[in-house]
């Protein structure tokens, strides 16, 4: 499977949004990582719909849209009519899995589950006969910038297994704490989609994401 970058625009320079975008764009990355907070679900708030319906008009990159939110299955037709591609869902939340899923899917976007880091990785399990994605978080769920946790490809190689052993075409994407240093280890354990953010647009974009393409 092609490996892929999906640059978080959290790490983004909000006062000149479009057009950091449209750099990031054409230095290649492949996916723009969109993440939705509600300030419930974890201790930060982002944008909601409209926000990412604007921010669509600025690039044409695939949008891969991560909730973390309470109540996804409320919101996932809003965020698939601004533009989504890929819609991702956190299996913690309280909404069943399978109607979010089902959701993503008539509102015609790609469906994907996101685990967090204290989530026994046996919880996609029952998902991995529907999805497109599976998402491993490094961090906390809520801020960029912060440290891997190195538990995390343990728990990757774990999903790679399963991913493979279902014989499906499922992505297998990490999200927090991927930089230079950390980025090895993580192909390593079999991820083909990479979230980034802090590191990528830290300095020279274009130079950053060819060094992540170099690793790849
Ligand atoms: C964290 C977000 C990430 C974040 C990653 O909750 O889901 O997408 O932006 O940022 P970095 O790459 O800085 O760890
Ligand atoms: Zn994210």
């Amino acid at each position: 499977m092609k490996k892929l970058i999906s640059i978080s625009m959290l790490s983004a320079d909000f006062t000149r949004l479009g057009a950091h975008l449209q750099e990031a764009e054409k230095a290649g990355t492949d996916w723009l990582h969109v993440d939705i907070m509600d300030g419930h679900f974890v201790p930060n708030i982002t944008m909601g719909p409209d926000q990412v319906a604007q921010i669509r008009k600025t690039v044409d990159l695939p949008f891969d849209v991560h909730l973390m939110i309470t109540h996804p299955l409320s919101y996932i037709e809003r965020f698939a009519k601004a533009g989504a591609d890929t819609i991702t869902v956190h299996v913690e939340s309280p909404d069943d899995t399978d109607a979010c899923l089902d959701a993503i899917e008539k509102f015609g976007c790609h469906p994907a589950v996101v685990i967090s880091p204290e989530t026994p990785v046996d919880a996609v399990k029952p998902c991995l006969d529907r999805v497109d994605m599976v998402l491993v978080m490094g961090v906390h769920p809520g801020f960029g910038g912060q440290s891997y946790i190195p538990e995390t490809t343990n728990r990757l190689k774990a999903i790679r297994q399963m991913i493979d052993a279902s014989g499906r075409d499922i992505r297998l994407e990490v999200d927090g704490g991927v930089n230079f240093k950390t980025l090895p280890e993580i192909l390593d354990a079999g991820v083909d989609t990479i979230v980034s953010g802090s590191c990528l647009f830290k300095g020279d974009i274009a130079e950053n994401i060819r060094k992540f393409k170099k690793l790849f």
